[in-house]
């Protein structure tokens, strides 16, 4: 096998490896191979984005969910949470203090939760683009059919997040119930991008069962589906959920497997997640130092955040986060990148 960093020299120029290839870059890196991989991805981030970070609002609008994922948190069997839903004058609110702070793109994130029916969706999305018709709006929502992405997106959504979670199918096993398939989930990913959302997919790293060859596959599956925006994070244990005793995910393996999406999709919009500044403190700020290029502070309002606890520890839940977007322009700053508000939508490359 060739050495990791004649690896690193291939993906950067030919934007993908293969699966073998992906699999000895995975596995016993050193920390020397991982500042020459960094070295290249912030490079070649700062080549198509200079030294911006794009912002998201995430209004966490619903923590009731049908499903019962075995790593998250708000699962329907967790009898603990408090249930919450905003009503679409919360939603509102939150939009009119995200707008006032900045942003222009809002991120609507929830459990699969059946209250709100399309119309209930498609008018909130309408009222949304009416009132702030230069922002983006983002659904976060989960599985639906084509039908449902289709009137969301006829009522003005522009972009779509929906993990794929892990490409490997009987690794997708282990982590959901039998009501839940890989199969469906990539469908769901391919008429989302068939409609005309700009899609974003991702996955946890370090989750239960997960080995190097799944994440290579993780790494493929991205490269076909060719996503606008791509979001990793550290698997983090939630204390009610069947895997609660689980180990944590790496957070060098996170920052790893960044700069390698960094250099096989050099115009993604990949996030320094919530979960990247849970895992240690200064996780988003590695996370852009290692080529990612979005931030997504918290916009719920601070009364329901505690309540939307996915994994154990979640940052930003406390009545002094209130301000999370001034917070993380400080820090960005701190490591020389500026937060800007543009809407940050895909430019698709020139090839
Ligand atoms: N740890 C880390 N990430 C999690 N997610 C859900 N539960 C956890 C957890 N315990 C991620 C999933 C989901 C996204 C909204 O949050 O990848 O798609
Ligand atoms: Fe939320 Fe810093 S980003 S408190």
């Amino acid at each position: 096998m060739p050495d990791k960093k004649k690896l690193i020299d291939t993906l950067e120029i030919q934007r993908t490896l293969t699966r073998e290839e992906f699999i000895h870059l995975l596995t016993g890196f050193t920390e020397e191979d991982a500042e020459y991989l960094r070295e290249k991805a912030v490079k070649t981030a700062k080549q198509y984005f200079d030294n911006k970070v794009y912002t998201r609002g995430l209004i966490e609008f619903t923590n009731n969910c049908k499903n019962d994922c075995y790593y998250c948190g708000i699962r329907k069997s967790n009898t603990n949470v408090t249930r919450y839903r905003l009503t679409k004058e919360d939603i509102l609110e939150c939009c009119k203090e995200g707008y006032g702070l900045g942003f222009r793109t809002f991120v609507l994130q929830g459990g699969e939760d059946l209250r709100y029916s399309d119309d209930d969706m498609a008018d909130i999305i309408l009222t949304m683009k009416a009132n702030y018709p230069d922002c983006a709006i983002t659904l976060s929502i989960g599985e639906k059919s084509y039908k449902s992405y289709l009137t969301y997106f006829k009522a003005g959504a522009d972009r779509y997040l929906l993990r794929h979670e892990t490409a490997n199918k009987e690794h997708y096993e282990k982590l959901h119930p039998a009501s839940l398939s890989l199969e469906n989930r990539k469908q769901c990913l391919r008429n989302l991008k068939e409609i005309g959302y700009q899609v974003g997919t991702g996955f946890m790293v370090g989750s239960p069962y997960q080995t190097a060859e799944h994440l290579a596959e993780d790494l493929l599956f991205i490269k076909e589906l060719s996503p606008a925006m791509i979001g990793i994070g550290p698997y983090l244990p939630h204390h009610d959920t069947p895997f609660a005793d689980r180990e944590k995910g790496s957070m060098d393996l996170t920052l790893y497997l960044i700069s390698i999406l960094r250099l096989m999709i050099p115009n993604a919009l990949i996030p320094a997640t919530t979960a990247l500044g849970t895992i240690h403190p200064l996780g988003r700020e590695k996370g852009v130092l290692s080529g990612a290029n979005v931030v997504m502070p918290n916009l719920s309002p601070v009364t329901v955040r505690k309540k939307y606890e996915l994994y154990d520890n979640k940052i930003c839940t406390g009545d002094e986060a209130a301000e999370c977007r001034v917070c993380l322009q400080n820090r960005m700053k701190k490591v020389g990148y500026e937060i800007i508000s543009a809407r940050g939508d895909f430019v698709p490359m020139e090839d």
